[in-house]
């Protein structure tokens, strides 16, 4: 019997990621499969390098772990293009980014992605780097009475907010999503518990004042922001990929590279459960 080869996983930080070494996404066999799904949860964040991916390798791969998401401008705002495929681009002419603020994707969904898997085709000479935050770390390092406090809140998560970030606002008849979430959550496969409030998307807590819900937001965000013991920060090179869990980390996109460009190509894999409250 042919013992498959071992791969070899680097940590980026003791919080968060990992580089994944000695794998061509594009061979890959159970055992190989069993192990990264064992690095994902571990780790959050796994990075590739050197990988050469055509569309449908790519799509094939997140389909290993679920049903492929089609992001809302696709759906509802009839954004072109592929709609399995989302395409990150920032150039000379750019006025934004694209997640260029602390969030998770997509997370005014009712069922926010499972993950997303990013391949770099193109990279400035130098910058361009993604920080990733581990949201599990960020709950668990609040004093005991505000995580007594957040776990029996809700919060708003529109996506108009985030929209409107971008400087983008859906045509008359058109809608976006907004859902409402529990601020700590319990992970869908391991069950730990994660702080789950994001700059981007999230407008406010219910139930409290809107002074009281600004003051708590902001002190969450900046706990997420102003904490470099919680991040990594991924540097990339054409051929990346970094494939992140959504469901338990934030990320943001820095912007430090114009007038350069910087190109990839996300496959974003849909969740099959709504985050439940940790503790229900
Ligand atoms: C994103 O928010 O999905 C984009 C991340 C990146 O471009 O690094």
């Amino acid at each position: 019997m042919t013992v498959p080869p071992e791969i070899s996983i680097t940590p980026l930080t003791p919080a968060i990621g990992a580089e994944v070494h000695g794998v061509d996404l594009g061979e890959l066999d159970d055992a190989t499969i069993r192990q990264i799904r064992e690095a994902f949860l571990a780790h959050h964040v796994l990075v590739f390098r050197d990988q050469s991916l055509d569309r449908d390798q790519h799509k094939a791969i997140g389909r290993l772990f679920g049903d492929l998401h089609i992001h809302p401008s696709k759906r509802t705002l009839g954004a072109k293009g592929d709609p399995e495929i989302f395409t990150v681009k920032t150039d000379e002419n750019s006025v934004h980014n694209n997640g260029g603020r602390w969030h998770m994707d997509v997370s005014c969904e009712e069922m926010p992605p499972l993950g997303s898997m990013l391949l770099l085709t193109e990279a400035p000479p130098f910058g361009g780097d993604t920080l990733f935050a581990n949201m599990h770390l960020a709950y668990e390092t609040l004093s005991d009475p505000i995580k007594e406090l957040l776990i029996k809140l809700t919060a708003r998560h529109d996506g108009l907010q985030d929209l409107r970030w971008y400087g983008v606002e859906p045509k008359p008849g058109q809608t976006y999503p907004a859902h409402s979430h529990p601020v700590v959550v319990r992970h869908a496969e391991t069950g730990r518990p994660l702080l789950f409030v994001n700059e981007a998307f999230t407008s406010h807590i219910e139930g409290l004042s809107g002074a009281e819900s600004d003051a708590l937001l902001k002190m969450l965000f900046t706990h997420i922001s102003g904490s470099p013991s919680l991040q990594c920060r991924v540097r990339w090179e054409p051929g990346t990929l970094t494939f992140w869990d959504n469901r338990c980390t934030q990320h943001l996109a820095v912007w430090d590279y114009a007038p350069h460009i910087r190109r990839g190509e996300r496959v974003t894999i849909a969740a099959a459960t709504a985050p439940a409250a940790f503790g229900s």
